[in-house]
C-alpha cells in the first residue's frame, strides 16, 4: 500500500441528496410495480374502506415530490456550490478525447487510470448525464399523471399547465408508457452504477465509496 492523502470530495449536501435520491427511487420503483401489476390484493371486505390501489398511489407521488425536490436542489448544488466544482469541471474531463481514450484503455487493463481534472471520469460523466434526463422525464410524466388523480390545489393548479405537454407526447396512455420505460431505463442505471462504485473502489484503493459516505477520498500521493 502506497502512502494516501485525504481530499475533501463531496459537500454533504451531495452526499444527501445522493442517498436520498437512492432511497426514493428505491422506494418508488418498488410501490411503481404495484401500480403496474398490482403485484398484491388486499384482505377481503364486504365494505368499501381498503382502497389498497390509491393508498399505493398515494405515498407514490409523496415521495415522487421528495424525488423532484431534491433533483431541484442537486441540481442547483451542481450548477452554485462551491464545494461541487470539481463536478462541473468534470465538463473538461468529458470533452477531452485523451482522457476518453486513457479511460477505456483503463477498463480493459491495458492502462493506467487517466489524471482527471475533476470528480468524475468521462463515461461516469456521460452515465449521469442520461440518468438526469431520464429523470427529468420520469418527474415531468410523474407531474402529469399526478395532475389527472388530484384535480383540486396543487393538481388543480397544474393540470392547465401540463394538458399542452401531454397532447404533445401522444395523449395520457402514452404519458403513462414513457413514464414506465423511463424507469427501465432507471433500471439499467443502477446495476451498472454499483458494480462501477464496487469496480473502482476495488481497482483505485482511493475510497471512491468512502467519498459519497464521509465526503473524504484517500488519494495516492506516490502514483506518478
Ligand atoms: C424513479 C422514479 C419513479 C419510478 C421508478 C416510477 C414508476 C412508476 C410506474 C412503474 C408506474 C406505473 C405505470 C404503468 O402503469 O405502467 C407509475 C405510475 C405513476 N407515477 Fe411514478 N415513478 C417514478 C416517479 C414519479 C414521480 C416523480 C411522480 C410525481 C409525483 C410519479 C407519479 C406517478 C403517478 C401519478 C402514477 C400513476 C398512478 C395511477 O395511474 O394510478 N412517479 N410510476
Amino acid at each position: 500500500m502506497g502512502k494516501r492523502k485525504t481530499e475533501f470530495e463531496f459537500s454533504a449536501g451531495l452526499r444527501w441528496t445522493h442517498w436520498i435520491r437512492a432511497v426514493s427511487i428505491f422506494a418508488l420503483t418498488v410501490s411503481g410495480f404495484y401500480l403496474a401489476y398490482v403485484f398484491i390484493s388486499p384482505e377481503t371486505s364486504d365494505e368499501p374502506v381498503l382502497f389498497l390501489n390509491a393508498k399505493f398511489r398515494m405515498w407514490h407521488e409523496i415521495i415522487g415530490f421528495v424525488l423532484i425536490a431534491v433533483t431541484i436542489f442537486k441540481s442547483y448544488l451542481f450548477l452554485a456550490d462551491r464545494v461541487s466544482i470539481k463536478e462541473r469541471v468534470a465538463f473538461w474531463d468529458l470533452v477531452n478525447p485523451k482522457i476518453w481514450y486513457q479511460q477505456i484503455m483503463y477498463y480493459l487493463f491495458l492502462g493506467k487510470h487517466p489524471e482527471l481534472k475533476g470528480a468524475y471520469n468521462p463515461i461516469q460523466f456521460l452515465a449521469y448525464i442520461g440518468l438526469y434526463a431520464m429523470v427529468f422525464l420520469i418527474c415531468v410524466t410523474g407531474v402529469i399523471l399526478y395532475a389527472h388523480s388530484y384535480h383540486e390545489g396543487l393538481g388543480g393548479v397544474l393540470l392547465g399547465f401540463v394538458r399542452p405537454l401531454e397532447a404533445w407526447m401522444g395523449g395520457l396512455s402514452m404519458v403513462r408508457e414513457i413514464h414506465h420505460i423511463a424507469m427501465w431505463a432507471i433500471l439499467i442505471f443502477v446495476p451498472v452504477h454499483i458494480y462501477m462504485a464496487i469496480f473502482n473502489s476495488i481497482m483505485g484503493k482511493e475510497g471512491s465509496i468512502d467519498a459519497i459516505i464521509s465526503g473524504y477520498r484517500f488519494n495516492k500521493t506516490d502514483k506518478h
